[in-house]
């Protein structure tokens, strides 16, 4: 019963931690041909969902680790191992790509075409390592 807990909260924050990336893709499309008034509303939609992301990553973590202790996988099972360093890569890449970006939006700095393709590059790149975390947790292969 534990065991179906745990796991139903971890596939549930995967599912908070990638839907809401999927969602920015059209609102950097979008962004394009937005005035000033209106792009600051997609900016404010975009912390939000990376806001949601980080959160639901929070969870996944702490869920994942919660199924290690109930199940009778390893912190040392292959794929385990390789989650959690692609995960630690992307939680300093979440910080790094997506903040210092986001900042930018109102000061000198801001150039908009560059602002668009960059938060479009860096939620692409978050999805995809999302995605192959998602892969190796429904796969589990053993590697070593
Ligand atoms: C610290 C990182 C993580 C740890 C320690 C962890 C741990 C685990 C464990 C032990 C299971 C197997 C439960 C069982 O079969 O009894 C599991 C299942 C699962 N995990 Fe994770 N996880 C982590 C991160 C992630 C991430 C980043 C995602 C998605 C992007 C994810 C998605 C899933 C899914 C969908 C399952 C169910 C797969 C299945 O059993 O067929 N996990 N996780």
């Amino acid at each position: 019963m534990l065991h179906t807990i745990f796991l139903y909260i971890h596939i549930l924050s995967a599912v908070i931690s990638i839907g809401p990336l999927v969602s920015l893709i059209p609102i950097t499309k979008k962004m394009e041909t937005a005035d000033e008034k209106v792009m600051c509303g997609y900016v404010q939609s975009f912390k939000t969902a990376i806001t949601v992301v980080k959160h639901g990553g929070h969870v996944l973590v702490l869920s994942g680790a919660a199924l290690i202790f109930v199940s009778g996988w390893t912190w040392t099972t292959s794929w385990v191992v390789l989650t959690i360093l692609i995960m630690v890569l992307s939680i300093v890449f979440l910080a790094s790509a997506f903040k210092p970006t986001l900042k930018t939006f109102g000061t000198p700095e801001y150039n908009k075409e560059e602002f668009i393709v960059k938060l479009r590059k860096a939620t692409w790149k978050y999805i995809i390592l999302l995605l192959i975390m998602l892969w190796l947790m429904v796969d589990k292969p053993m590697l070593w």
